[in-house]
């Protein structure tokens, strides 16, 4: 069974609003070498259709909503994301697919390596004969 991992940000609220805070190695379980974020997307879009051999990601729906569908080569899990105050890691090994995203959505995602389109890998049946023969465990 794939295991899902969320993190619940602690909100520092007060008449004002809202704020949170993440940092390396305490709310976010590595060192963040990369911020990027998803926004405008087109309806019926789906992004993603890859996985990473060593990357590890946290995604935050900062505004509106989108749907994550993680697969690990054997299970496979959506999850919905309508909270700034709620990230959903995602380990190396894992492929994933953000569709259905609102209008407003804007997805952020902290990563733990610097692009490098090496460590893609966007190929499914690739993608399966790895995890098949666990080559990059
Ligand atoms: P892509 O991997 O297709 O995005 P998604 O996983 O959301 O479908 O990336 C889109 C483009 O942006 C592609 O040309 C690579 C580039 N890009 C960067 O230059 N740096 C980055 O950190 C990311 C994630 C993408």
């Amino acid at each position: 069974m794939i295991q899902i991992e969320k993190i619940s940000f602690s909100i520092h609220g007060d008449g004002r609003g809202s704020l949170i805070a993440v940092e390396n190695n305490k709310e976010i379980p590595f060192e963040i070498k990369r911020v990027y974020y998803i926004y405008g997307t087109n309806d019926g879009v789906t992004r993603g259709l890859h996985a990473h051999k060593k990357l590890k990601q946290v995604a935050i729906c900062v505004s509106g909503s989108c749907t994550i569908t993680l697969f690990d080569g054997f299970d496979k899990k959506q999850i919905f994301l309508d909270k700034p105050s709620e990230g959903l890691i995602i380990k190396e090994m894992i492929w994933r697919e953000m569709h259905d995203f609102s209008e407003d959505c804007v997805l952020l995602v902290l990563a733990s390596e610097l692009y490098d389109e090496a460590d893609y890998i966007r190929d499914y049946n690739e993608f399966m004969e790895a995890v098949k023969n666990d080559i990059y465990s």
